[in-house]
């Protein structure tokens, strides 16, 4: 049986590692596609593969064509938009994924976001400004928006969150104020966190309708999807409030012109990071 590994984004070695222990135990052959800069290269390693592991790679349906023996796709972390699931389901090919492997890690790095935007991107100006006792607003309570609201009682931040699928009283137990409704959790949240998948609903559902909610020098962190943020709507609220700022681990298609436009409150990673760590590799690598 061929398992085949393909990460345009590598895992860390001992992630692989990892993995290679795992399939030689029940005598699974491993076959890594790493960094793989032309789709051709995916199609033709897939070709004669039982079984895919993968992370953000895009599986598409001609990736899913030219797969004659694939059985299971397994994507090693949580969102799995990057997966044509009706092109899968019309080959009967399984798809899973591994929700809660790599929640920490994302949830870490939003913090490392917050700090280095509200203390001026460290550009030793006196104008930074504190986490402790800001309100935080998550936008979907899931995996990384459980493990977020952990992080930020030690900040000593108000947690509010929503979420469509968490009824309040299982937001109520973590000791989080619950919103009725994603309006009211944007108007009193000074700092708003994303941790939404991407689906036909959320899809662009951050725009001027929700963003005009915001009180005054707010900020907006996604380490979510980027199209779950309406790119043009964003720039325009940015231009016309000048104390807002965004973060990011997604750049957006529109990334040069926020950077030109309203780039002393804007940051983005260049290549998605939140589950860039050894841990988080490992546990998204061994569980897939
Ligand atoms: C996820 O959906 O698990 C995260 O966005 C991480 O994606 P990555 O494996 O491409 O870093």
């Amino acid at each position: 049986m061929k398992v085949l590994v393909a990460t345009e984004k590598p895992f860390a070695k001992i992630a692989i590692d990892g993995i290679e222990e795992e399939l030689d135990g029940v005598d699974y052959e491993m076959v890594l596609l790493e960094r793989y800069t032309d789709k051709k290269q995916l199609l033709e390693a897939v070709a004669d593969a039982d079984a895919m592991i993968v992370r953000s790679d895009i599986i598409d349906e001609e990736v899913i064509n030219s797969a004659k023996n694939l059985k299971i796709i397994v994507r090693a972390g949580a969102g799995y938009d990057n997966i044509d699931l009706e092109a899968a389901t019309k080959k009967g090919i399984c798809v899973m994924n591994t929700p809660g492997q790599n929640s920490n890690a994302v949830a870490e790095l939003v913090f490392g976001l917050l700090i280095y935007g509200m203390r001026t991107f460290y550009q030793g100006s006196s104008a930074g400004r504190e986490l402790k006792g800001k309100r935080l607003g998550i936008h979907a309570y899931g995996n990384v928006g459980k493990c977020v609201a952990q992080i930020a009682k030690g900040f000593g931040m108000h947690i509010l969150a929503y979420d469509t699928m968490s009824r309040s009283e299982v937001i109520n137990a973590d000791g989080i104020d619950p919103t009725i409704s994603v309006k009211t959790l944007y108007r009193y949240s000074d700092i708003v966190s994303i941790h939404g998948p991407l689906t036909n609903e959320t899809r662009n559902l951050i725009g001027k309708d929700l963003l005009k909610y915001l009180p005054k020098k707010a900020v907006l962190v996604n380490t979510a999807r980027k199209e779950v943020v309406n790119e043009p709507e964003l720039l325009q609220y940015m231009i016309d409030n000048p104390d807002f700022k965004y973060l990011s681990d997604i750049k957006p298609d529109m990334h040069e012109e926020f950077v030109e436009k309203v780039g002393d409150r804007y940051f983005s990673t260049l290549k998605k990071m939140g589950a860039q760590t050894a841990e988080a590799n490992v546990n998204a690598g061994i569980a897939a």
